[in-house]
């Protein structure tokens, strides 16, 4: 007996496995499940059984029902499933799901720009490696042995054998690296646009390990600070807008001469350092912002690159990318670490 229910499970398993509608799937239910199917032929036959035989008879022939019916509503939910699938009609005319599109980085955005608007009066944009030694970060660029920018806790050495002529190996401090390696390269006249990250041990609101420079250097015969001031005049109402002034500073540079800091007013207060009688303005200072460093190149930076400081001159500016995007009318950034915070809610902003 108990074999024959075993055929009649394993036989109705098998089919249902491969039944391929819900139409043959209701056949064989009837065939094995109904009142004329095989399970209660057998039923029938199991009542001329001796009467110590059926209870045992009677658990097998529920139990093999029970699997019959869970194979069978496993195998019409799949085969409903399918058809749903199948037959979903295809609307051509429903609007579809746009997908997301990001946007460059504010960075980026930036950098382009800034490219865009030096290579409009004739810049190269070059890039140096975010590696190099200490000779192309302080002594060519005229730094003495002992000066503090050269102190570990500004600087990131990195691991590594020195260069026998160059020194140590380390992350450049500023894009000024890239002065002596593009005389190096190229002979003047030249205007060179060194945009690049650079690294610096702080970390505060304002200050972040890396951030970005662009800077100039334009070398050839007779160049002097009124190509300086040129450009950077461009350069402020290129960015910044027509409204904006630009104006230089006497500073200190070791690898400048003259040397000078520069200025961009206030977008605030419009240059003015108030906001009213009795209101100061709280961005800036008496109505300038500053910009960054830039000078004439010192003949022994050229020296150092193999030009010659009695034939040419040139000067040279650094400014920070960050720095600028913050100065930008409009541009609201009270945290520089927000720039690379991965913050969606704030980067879709720009
Ligand atoms: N390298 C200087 C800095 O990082 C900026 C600078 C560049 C100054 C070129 C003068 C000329 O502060």
């Amino acid at each position: 007996m108990e074999n024959k229910l075993l055929t009649i499970k394993n036989t109705a398993l098998s089919l249902i496995i491969d039944v391929p509608s819900l139409k043959e799937l209701e056949e064989i239910k009837v065939q094995f499940l109904g009142r004329n199917g095989s399970l209660a032929a057998a039923m029938k036959e199991m009542a001329k059984l001796p009467a110590e035989k059926k209870p045992e008879a009677g658990r097998v022939a529920n139990e093999v029902k029970g699997i019959i019916q869970d194979a069978i509503k496993t195998k019409e939910t799949e085969l409903q499933k399918n058809r749903a699938q199948s037959y979903t009609p295809l609307d051509v005319t429903e609007p579809g799901v746009r997908p997301e599109l990001g946007h460059l980085h504010l960075i980026t955005q930036a950098i382009r720009e800034i490219t865009q608007i030096f290579e409009g009066i004739g810049f190269t944009r070059v890039r140096y490696p975010e590696i190099s030694w200490d000779w192309y970060n302080f002594t060519a660029l005229n730094f003495p042995e002992n000066h503090p920018a050269r102190d570990d806790l500004e600087t990131f050495y990195i691991a590594g054998d020195s260069h026998k002529e160059k020194g140590r190996p380390m992350l450049n401090v500023h894009t000024s690296t890239g002065q002596v390696q593009h005389m190096e390269q190229m002979k003047p006249p030249f205007k060179m646009l060194n945009i690049a990250k650079v690294y610096r041990r702080q970390i505060d609101v304002s200050h972040t390990p890396v951030f970005h420079q662009f800077e100039t250097l334009v070398v050839g015969e007779k160049i002097s600070i009124a190509h300086l001031k040129g450009v950077l005049e461009y350069f402020v109402k290129s960015y910044f807008g027509e409204d904006r002034k630009a104006r230089i500073r006497p500073y200190d540079f070791r690898f400048t001469e003259p040397s000078f800091e520069t200025d961009v007013s206030c977008a605030v207060c419009k240059g003015t350092g108030e906001l009213s009688k009795s209101e100061k303005c709280r961005l800036c200072k008496e109505g300038w912002l500053e910009l960054g460093g830039a000078g004439m190149v010192h003949p022994n930076v050229l020296r150092a690159g193999g030009i010659d400081p009695e034939k040419y001159t040139g000067f040279a500016s650094g400014w920070g990318v960050e720095r600028v995007l913050m100065m930008k009318d409009g541009i609201k950034i009270d945290d520089l670490r927000m720039l690379y915070g991965n913050d969606l809610d704030f980067l879709q902003q720009f």
